[in-house]
C-alpha cells in the first residue's frame, strides 16, 4: 500500500516538474522570438533612417553580405552579422555595417553604421542597449540627439586622435556623469570606418569587376584571354582583360 502511494506521488511530481519544465522553455523560446522580432523592426526603420528612400532602389534587407570571420573581432561580433547594401540603380552607394560595442557600463550595445562610399558616415543608430536610463541611454535618439554627431565624419576628419569623448581629448561630447558609455560608442564606430576602408572598399571593387564581367564586348574593342575561346561561348571578362583606352575609343 506504501509502495504504491510512493510510487504515485513520485510519478505526479515527475510530471508535474516535466510540465513547468516544458512550460518554462515555451516561454523562454517566445520571448528569444519576441526579442528577435523587435531588433528585426528596429533594424529595418534604422536602415531608412540612414539611408533614406530617395538614395537607394533596391531592397537593402535582402540585399547583404556576410562579415568575413576574419573581421568580426574588429566589428565586436561574437556571431558574425550582415552588412546591408544600398544602391541606387545598381550602384553601391553605402553599406551599412553591424556592430557591437561590447565594452559599455553595462553590456552589449548593438549599433550599425552607414557608410556612404565616399568613407563619410551617414548616420550611426544604436538597435539594443541595457544602458543607464538618465545616464547612459542618451545613445538613443529618443532621448538625445548625440547620434546624429557621426553625420559626415570620417577616418580624416577628425584625425585619429580626434575619435575620442572630449574627456580623453577627442572631439565627441561626453554625458553628463556618464563617459563610460559615449566612449565605447565613439571607439567602435572609428573601428567601422576602418573595417569600411579594408573590407567595406573591396566589396565594392569586386561588385563593380563583377558587373563588368557582364557587360558586352562592343565591335571593335580588344580582349586579352589566356586560354582558346569557342565561338558564341560566354566568358567572364574583367578590366584586365580590356586593352587601354578600348572603353574609351
Ligand atoms: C548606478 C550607476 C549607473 C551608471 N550608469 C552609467 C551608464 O549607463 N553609462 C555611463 O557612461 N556611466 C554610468 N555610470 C557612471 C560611471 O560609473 C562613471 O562614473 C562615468 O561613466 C564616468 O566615467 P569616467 O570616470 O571614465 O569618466 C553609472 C554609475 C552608477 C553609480
Amino acid at each position: 500500500m506504501l509502495k504504491q502511494s510512493v510510487g504515485f506521488n513520485s510519478l505526479a511530481l515527475g510530471t508535474f516538474a516535466l510540465i513547468t519544465a516544458l512550460l518554462l522553455a515555451g516561454t523562454h523560446l517566445g520571448t528569444q522570438d519576441k526579442i528577435a522580432a523587435a531588433e528585426r523592426h528596429a533594424a529595418e526603420k534604422a536602415l531608412l533612417e540612414i539611408i533614406p528612400r530617395e538614395r537607394h532602389n533596391n531592397d537593402m534587407l535582402i540585399d547583404t553580405v556576410p562579415v568575413p570571420r576574419n573581421l568580426w573581432d574588429k566589428l565586436g561580433l561574437t556571431h558574425g552579422g550582415l552588412v546591408n547594401i544600398a544602391r541606387l540603380n545598381g550602384r553601391i552607394e553605402a553599406l551599412i555595417i553591424p556592430a557591437v560595442a561590447a565594452d559599455g557600463y553595462s553590456g552589449d550595445i548593438k549599433l550599425i553604421a552607414g557608410v556612404n562610399r565616399d568613407g563619410t558616415l551617414a548616420g550611426v543608430r544604436v538597435l539594443a542597449h541595457t544602458e543607464t536610463p538618465g545616464l547612459g541611454d542618451k545613445i538613443d535618439l529618443k532621448k538625445s540627439q548625440w547620434m546624429l554627431g557621426f553625420n559626415g565624419k570620417s577616418l580624416s576628419s577628425p584625425q585619429p586622435s580626434g575619435w575620442r569623448v572630449k574627456k580623453d581629448g577627442g572631439d565627441f561630447d561626453q554625458f553628463t556623469g556618464a563617459t563610460i558609455t559615449p566612449r565605447a560608442v565613439v571607439t567602435q564606430v572609428h573601428k567601422v570606418l576602418e573595417y569600411y576602408a579594408e573590407e567595406g572598399q573591396r566589396l565594392i571593387k569586386a561588385d563593380e569587376a563583377a558587373k563588368l564581367g557582364e557587360t558586352t564586348i562592343k565591335e571593335g574593342e580588344t580582349i586579352k584571354v589566356s586560354e582558346t575561346i569557342k565561338v558564341n561561348e560566354t566568358i567572364k571578362v574583367d578590366e584586365t582583360m580590356i586593352s587601354p583606352g578600348a572603353r574609351n575609343e
